[in-house]
C-alpha cells in the first residue's frame, strides 16, 4: 500500500505560522510523523508540499496508477480551487481531507470546501494527529474493499 500526503500552501511555515490555530510542530516534525506511522502500519508514504496551486494538480496527476490513497490538506486551496477538486476526480484516489485546525469554528470564508465533495472523510481539529486517523481511515477503507 502506497499513500500521497499533500500539503497546501503555508503550511511549511507550521511551527512559525499562527500557533494558536495550527500549533507549534514543524512541517518537518510532521513529515517525519507521518512517515513513521505509515510505516509501522506497513505503509509506504510520500509527503509534497507546495505553494503553489498548479504544482498541486501535477502531483495529483502523477499519482495516477502509482499511490492508493491521498490524504491532503490543501489549506487555502480547499476554499478556492475548483482546479484541485477536478484533478482529485481525475484520478479516482481515494483522498482524506485533513485540517489541523478546527476550520468548523473559524471565518465564514473557511466554511467553503471544494474538496470536501470528492473527499471520502474529513478530519479537522485534531493538530497534526490528525493525519494519523486519515492514514487509519485509509487503510480501513481499502482493506474493505469500499466505494462511497
Ligand atoms: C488549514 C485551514 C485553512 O483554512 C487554512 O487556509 C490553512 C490551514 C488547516 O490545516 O487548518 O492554511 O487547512
Amino acid at each position: 500500500m502506497k499513500f500521497l500526503v499533500l500539503n497546501g500552501p503555508n503550511l511549511n511555515m507550521l511551527g512559525i505560522r499562527e500557533p494558536e490555530h495550527y500549533g507549534k510542530e514543524t512541517y518537518e516534525y510532521l513529515e517525519n510523523k507521518v512517515i513513521s506511522y505509515c510505516n509501522e502500519n506497513g505503509v509506504e508514504c510520500e509527503c509534497f508540499q507546495s505553494n503553489h496551486e498548479g504544482a498541486l494538480v501535477d502531483k495529483i496527476q502523477e499519482a495516477y496508477g502509482v499511490f492508493d490513497g491521498i490524504i491532503f490538506n490543501p489549506a487555502a486551496y480547499t476554499h478556492t480551487s475548483v482546479a484541485i477538486l477536478d484533478a482529485v476526480k481525475s484520478v479516482s484516489i481515494p483522498t482524506v481531507e485533513v485540517h489541523i485546525s478546527k476550520v468548523e469554528e473559524r471565518e465564514d470564508f473557511r466554511q467553503i470546501s471544494y474538496i470536501r465533495l470528492v473527499a471520502k472523510k474529513t478530519i479537522t481539529g485534531l493538530g497534526t494527529d490528525g493525519y494519523l486517523r486519515a492514514v487509519d481511515f485509509l487503510l480501513d477503507y481499502l482493506n474493505k474493499g469500499e466505494s462511497k
